[in-house]
């Protein structure tokens, strides 16, 4: 069941695209939702937020992109999209905006607050007991969900707010990046380097560099002098180009884009009526109005340039947007330095001097200095800041469907709020090579899929600060499980494409081993996003009845069949795994090298050396492999082998289709793959078994 309730006058930010009707908005005097039956939900006074009362055990899940874990009691986070590369636990916002949470106590139910505004959760932070929501201003929608437990409310919740994007079956492929590859030999001694040494590799991400100074749809014509000969060379050793485009054009006389947004009125203004000016990677730049219709499709339209030359994926960044200056603050910091010339820098001095320098960066003032038409009204842009980078990947995604309608577009971005996930996934943004972010990625795959993000990752092996072999390997071990499995790195931090350390074998396994479990993953991906299922889910989410998976936060299931526990810590050799029930362990060197136990339910230490991926199968439930490849491509899914724990015998349904289409009908696309008792394959009209144990499609 699912309430909507109307504060004040709150824009439409067509993150739920399912009609509902509007509850009563007014609450009763004591402050409790009219119709929701929660007694323990009340309004603030005047509407300004609820709270909640929290029992001692209850759970709070949700808000997708955040620091932390994936219960969110004990803290407070902010919505407000930032550009902040400094992930760490004091934090209270990243790139993206997800308002929706779950509460799991007594009471199980969701809350959706639908505001673009800026909004304060504090989950226990000041008691413990009390979940406190509060907005900048008194203009939301607020959804509750109700249903019988977390996965139900999930489902929910994702059907009012859509179906999650479905990116190319190719991009489920390891992708390799870095800040920057600058040249197309570059690129080349990539591939070569990968291919030498066994590494399977389906893409390579073109980071800003390949542009012509970092304006938006050009190339670099000395760097990438035949960029589509270039793609194509690319393609026929079964590697795909991932450009990178910016939220900000470049300001230049003579750029075209520049010209005709100006021309045609398409950038953001400033009160009185010039354009906003502000200072990203190309300098002095104006900011695109993603949110008014005709610049969005006019933003849109421009990705023609790349798909023209053969590009078939596209990650959109720095989207929140990210404001290194703006002119006119950086002119007033520029005065006011004058002053401190002179100055001893003393213990009063030196730090409002270095606040001062500080602020030109993603200063809150500047955010407060444009705007933007939206639906014919103009609208400042702290009033719908959460907004911008979804409108930015929406613009490209209904620019994809205008002009690509019958192929997927690879589309990932770094900002976002509910709804973009209609239109691409996200990457988590600027993480470090620490171990503590290796966990923190493990805590934001299930946050993230409660709220339709379903195709991400984090940047394997860390984007700031140098990588360890050590710390990417672990890291793969994890990332080959997930949806984008990207590495990539800043520039200036060592190198870290796997080639780059000595055990090139075992990169060579772990890696190898993601081909071999794609029927299984792009499967479970699929019947996610067409049931409006979570890929990755909390133990918690499962086994309702178990106190102890409750509690556990270093662990997911992946899919029907699978249970991952990573290793996550420096120098471990394995770790403390929680078995809800008996499974079976696959400890995974590569698709070849791998050896199994029965396991009982329980606590159990388990061995797990540097290049040993933990694998655990449910009882009953099946994963059907392949025999791996270079590429996606080359992936046999018509000759497979079917790893699995049986009891009474198991099925599974596996989904496949050609990974380009965008007919998702399941029934047309799927097949049921049984096995009996003893192990055996039970013949169906779509599989048989070959002496060597392979199953075949008939
Ligand atoms: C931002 C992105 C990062 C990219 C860099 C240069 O920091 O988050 O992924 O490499 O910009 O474009």
């Amino acid at each position: 069941m699912i309430l909507k309730y109307c504060y004040g006058n709150p824009l439409e930010t067509e993150a739920v695209i399912e009609k509902i009707r509007l509850t009563e908005s007014v609450p009763a005097e004591d402050g409790v939702l009219p119709e929701s039956g929660l007694d323990c939900l009340k309004m603030k006074e005047g509407g300004c937020g609820f709270t909640c009362s929290l029992s001692e055990n209850d759970i709070v899940y949700g808000l997708g992109q955040q620091i932390r874990g994936i219960n969110k009691r004990g803290w407070v986070y902010e919505s407000w999209c930032s550009d902040d590369p400094d992930h760490t636990e004091n934090k209270r916002s990243l790139y993206g905006v997800h308002n929706f949470l779950i509460i799991d106590g007594k009471e199980c139910f969701g809350i959706f607050v639908d505001t673009p505004q800026r909004v304060r959760f504090d989950i226990g932070y000041t008691d413990r007991d009390i979940l406190d929501v509060s907005m900048a201003a008194n203009d939301y929608y607020l959804y509750l969900i109700k249903g019988d437990d977390p996965e139900n409310i999930v489902k929910e919740f994702r059907r009012i707010t859509g179906k999650s994007y479905i990116p190319p079956k190719w991009a489920f492929g390891y992708g390799q990046s870095r800040w920057s590859y600058r040249d197309e030999d570059e690129v080349r001694e990539v591939v070569r380097r990968h291919r030498e040494n066994n590494i399977p590799l389906d893409s390579v991400y073109l980071d800003i560099d390949y542009m012509e100074r970092y304006k938006d749809f050009t190339v670099n014509e000395e760097t990438f002098p035949d960029f589509a000969g270039f793609a194509e060379e690319m393609r026929e050793q079964g590697i795909h180009l991932v450009p990178i485009i910016d939220a900000g054009v470049k300001i230049e006389e003579g750029y075209d884009i520049y010209e005709e947004g100006t021309e045609k009125g398409y950038f953001c203004r400033k009160e009185d009526g010039t354009y906003f000016t502000a200072g990203v990677w190309p300098g002095r730049v104006h900011f695109p109005d993603m949110l008014n219709d005709e610049a969005r499709e006019w933003f849109g339209s421009k990705y023609k340039f790349l798909l023209d030359q053969g590009i078939e994926g596209f990650w959109n960044d720095m989207n929140e947007p990210a404001i290194f200056y703006s002119e006119d603050h950086l002119n007033e910091v520029f005065e006011q330095l004058e002053e401190y010339k002179d100055k001893n820098l003393d213990v009063n001095t030196f730090f409002e001097f270095q606040d001062l320098v500080r602020s030109i960066a993603n200063n809150p003032e500047d955010y407060r200095s444009f705007y933007h038409q939206y639906k014919g009204e103009k609208i400042r842009h702290d009033k719908v800041h959460n907004l911008f980078g979804y409108y930015m990947t929406r613009a490209a995604g209904e620019a994809f469907e205008r002009l690509m309608p019958e192929k997927r577009i690879l589309m990932f971005s770094r900002s976002s709020y509910i709804g973009m996930h209609r239109y691409g996934g996200i990457w988590m943004g600027d993480n470090h090579s620490w171990w503590s972010h290796l966990l923190l990625n493990i805590h934001m795959l299930p946050s993230l899929n409660m709220c339709g993000f379903l195709y991400t990752g984090a940047d394997l092996g860390g984007f700031g600060s140098d990588a360890t072999e050590d710390l990417l390997m672990r890291w793969l071990e994890l990332g080959i499980f997930t949806p984008l499995m990207r590495n990539h790195s800043a520039s200036g931090t060592r190198r870290q494409e796997a080639y780059q350390f000595k055990k090139l074998e075992s990169f060579a396994g772990i890696i190898g081993l993601r081909y071999g479990l794609l029927p299984y993953l792009y499967s479970e991906y699929m019947k996610a996003a067409i049931k409006d299922e979570m890929l990755f889910r909390p133990l918690s989410f499962v086994y309702r009845d178990d106190s102890q998976a409750k509690l556990v936060e270093d662990q997911l299931l992946v899919g029907e069949s699978i249970m991952i526990a990573p290793v996550y810590e420096q120098n471990a050799q394995g770790r403390c795994v929680y078995l809800p029930e008996d499974m079976k362990m696959y400890r995974m060197r590569s698709l070849e090298d791998m050896d199994t136990e029965i396991m009982e339910k329980g606590y159990h230490y388990i061995q797990a050396k540097l290049d040993e991926v933990l694998m655990f199968i449910r009882p009953d439930h099946l994963v059907p492999v392949s025999s791996g490849g270079r590429c996606v491509e080359e992936v046999d899914e018509n000759r497979l082998r079917v790893l699995g724990y049986i009891k009474d015998g198991a099925e599974y349904e596996l989904y496949q289709d050609n990974g380009y289409e965008k007919d998702y009908n399941i029934q047309r696309h799927t097949s049921v793959i049984v096995l009996t008792p003893g192990g055996q394959l039970e013949e169906t009209s779509c599989w048989k078994q070959m002496p060597d144990g392979m199953i075949v499609k008939k």
